[in-house]
């Protein structure tokens, strides 16, 4: 997508380094940097310079070039697929890119590594941004058909920032979006503002603007509201790991945003890039690992002050303690379809290994 009219990615290659958007200090401040040893790509991992699943997978991919540059040996191979696999435990897509990374290069010659890992994690940029155009041609249809029926704007809520820089171009949930747009659809987003970390109003918000997309930023707690009112037409989310029988991990918050949907007849899909899905889990409840994060992010917001500098400012008394998981489950049962890049299917395992045969095959 463009900034201020300048092409970008989430992440790339320049002048021989890996470079990424610092996402912690977006919408304030766009802060590019670079990353060059093994160590810094785990903390933009785990510290969330760089964050949703698709992103994360694709920072690991390059994380594992960079070192097989430095060091191709077969210890640094496992111990790097080690160090990037703990920055985080729910996106699934961490996994996928490194078991990808390791299926290629440990087979080669430790000579041949370096150059094999970069042009992978390359591809595995590129596989995304394409990945994330098709699912924007799909949901389109969705969106197409309910602007036709109503002879007017849509409105679509989303949860928590599935957009471009949750994945390496498009976004997931707004690839749709991005697209209708294009094809001179009438849409409004209702941005969910998605505490503790607020995604949506920083980031998603931040991409509405820099788009030109008519949008709203919304208390986490209005969805219910708007959507019993008929202020909502369809809900698209993102997901961070799903799983074979279609139960949908995905930012806190979403389970109530697809109770309330399904309680007033909205539509409520999910845009799923095949690498999200975790072909060896059925139920998301029981088995899908849940990131518990850090109480601070509950009781302090974070905020541009006066002077423009970014200060977090403490909300609730001192010596309350808080609870922050950070991400739930939504029943397969509360999705009415997924939106993949080889088409829409319900959420359903034996739909998803008929658009998937060669996955569901072999986990
Ligand atoms: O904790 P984050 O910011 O890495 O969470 C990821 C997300 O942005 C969302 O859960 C998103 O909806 C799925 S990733 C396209």
């Amino acid at each position: 997508m463009k900034i201020n009219g300048t092409p970008f990615r989430s992440i790339w290659c320049e002048a021989g380094e890996v470079r990424i958007i610092d996402q912690r200090w977006l919408p304030h401040e766009l802060r590019i940097v670079p990353l060059r040893t093994r160590a810094e790509f785990a903390a933009a991992i785990r510290d969330m310079w760089v964050r949703g699943a698709p992103l994360i997978g694709a920072t690991a991919a390059w994380g594992m070039a960079v070192q097989m540059a430095d060091d191709p040996s077969d210890a640094a191979l496992a111990e790097t697929w080690e160090v990037l696999h703990a920055t985080r435990p729910t996106a699934i897509n961490l996994r996928w890119a490194l078991n990808e990374m390791r299926r290629l290069l440990a087979p080669l010659p430790p000579s041949e590594r370096a150059a094999a890992a970069a042009r992978r994690a390359a591809e595995i940029c590129d596989e995304d941004v394409e990945i994330n155009r098709r699912i924007g041609a799909h949901g389109l249809t969705l969106i197409r058909e309910i602007a036709e029926r109503k002879r007017g704007r849509v409105n679509i809520l989303t949860h928590c920032n599935a957009g471009w820089l949750a994945t390496v171009d498009w976004g997931t949930a707004t690839s749709p979006i991005y697209h209708a747009l294009e094809a001179g659809i009438d849409v409004h987003v209702f941005v969910d503002e998605t505490r503790p970390r607020n995604q949506g109003a920083l980031l998603t918000a931040w991409e509405m603007n820099s788009h030109g997309v008519s949008h709203d930023l919304i208390v986490d707690n209005a969805g219910g509201h708007l959507m019993q009112h008929g202020e909502v037409d369809l809900v698209i989310v993102g997901t961070d790991r799903t799983t074979a029988q279609g139960d949908v991990c995905n930012k806190i918050g979403t389970y109530l945003k697809a109770l309330a949907a399904k309680a007033n007849g909205v539509p409520f899909y999910v845009a799923l890039p095949s690498p999200t899905i975790d072909w060896t889990v059925r139920d998301g409840v029981a088995e899908i690992p849940i990131e518990e994060r850090s109480g601070a992010e509950v009781t302090h917001v974070q905020g541009k002050a006066p002077d423009g500098s970014v200060i977090s400012v403490q909300i609730s008394p001192d010596g309350t303690g808080a609870r922050n998981p950070a991400f739930d489950v939504t029943p397969a049962a509360l999705v009415t379809g997924l939106i993949t890049e080889r088409g829409i299917c319900a959420a359903e395992a034996g739909a998803m290994a008929a658009l998937f045969p060669e996955a569901a095959r072999s986990a």
